[in-house]
């Protein structure tokens, strides 16, 4: 396995991970996002037992000890499983993740204190780099689940949302709802949560220009459009659902 980088947005660079053993044919992708700035921000660390890969793909960007903070998504191995790795590398890093996040998992699993931060918090990381932390709980899976805007690129680095299979190009202008809505289909990784569609459309009021899939090409067009459409399938999901008075006595 190899490790490609692309510059998605100005300062902001795609690590992408292709495992074709993961849903074959068409395999998958693990992306980690870096913005470059004097505090350099690193969105997904990676699974633990690729951060061998990661370290060499950060080393022809920067320095990997000059990451000062580390983010993600939710707590779960390819969001984070190499954080304590990150943190072993970069004596400066620290986690920085939502209060549930820091709460439930990261306060007690990394090995320095995470910084909490509260719902619409901005870091300034220097050189115009300014990410807000935006709460997503359930959104699409995992209570501690949230995104980082990039303000200065328009940039939502928007985790599992939209996940897709294949190894397509870094950075596409085509569609990827319908692939989103393929990969929900097969793997069924969302919470179904009945605010998940009002959570993606107060997305979209950020009318991002870039998003950076986790899994997935990175998108560059109107993403606000795209965040509706997603909202909307999954609002058809919920509602197909049924609630569950009605479950209960159809059983
Ligand atoms: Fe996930
Ligand atoms: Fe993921």
């Amino acid at each position: 396995m190899e490790t490609k980088i692309a510059e998605i947005a100005e300062g902001i660079f795609r690590l992408s991970t292709f495992v074709p053993d993961i849903a074959p044919p068409a395999g998958f992708t693990f992306n980690q996002f870096l913005v470059l700035a004097d505090e350099p921000l690193l969105f997904h660390t990676g699974l633990g037992k690729m951060f061998g890969l990661t370290h060499k793909a950060l080393s022809r960007i920067i320095p990997p000890e000059r990451l000062r903070w580390i983010s993600f998504g939710h707590f779960e191995a390819d969001e984070c499983g190499a954080l304590n790795e990150c943190l072993a590398v970069a004596p400066q890093a620290q986690a920085a993740q939502g209060q549930t996040g820091c709460t439930v998992s990261l306060n007690d699993m990394a090995h320095r204190s995470p910084r909490e931060l509260k719902n619409g918090e901005i870091i300034d990381l220097g050189r115009g780099k300014r990410v807000r932390y935006i709460d997503t709980p359930h959104t699409p899976h995992g209570w501690d689940a949230g995104v980082i805007f990039e303000e200065s690129t328009g940039t939502l680095l928007c985790g599992d949302l939209f996940t897709q299979l294949g190894n397509g190009a870094a950075l596409t202008e085509g569609d990827i709802v319908g692939p989103a809505i393929a990969s929900e289909d097969l793997f069924s990784y969302s919470c179904l949560n009945p605010s998940m569609g009002t959570i993606i459309r107060g997305l979209a009021e950020l009318s991002p220009r870039t998003l950076a899939l986790m899994h997935g090409p990175s998108f560059t067009g109107d993403g606000a459009a795209a965040l509706h459409a997603l909202a909307d399938d999954y609002d058809r999901r919920i509602s197909q659902r049924g609630s569950p008075v009605a479950i209960a006595s159809a059983a």
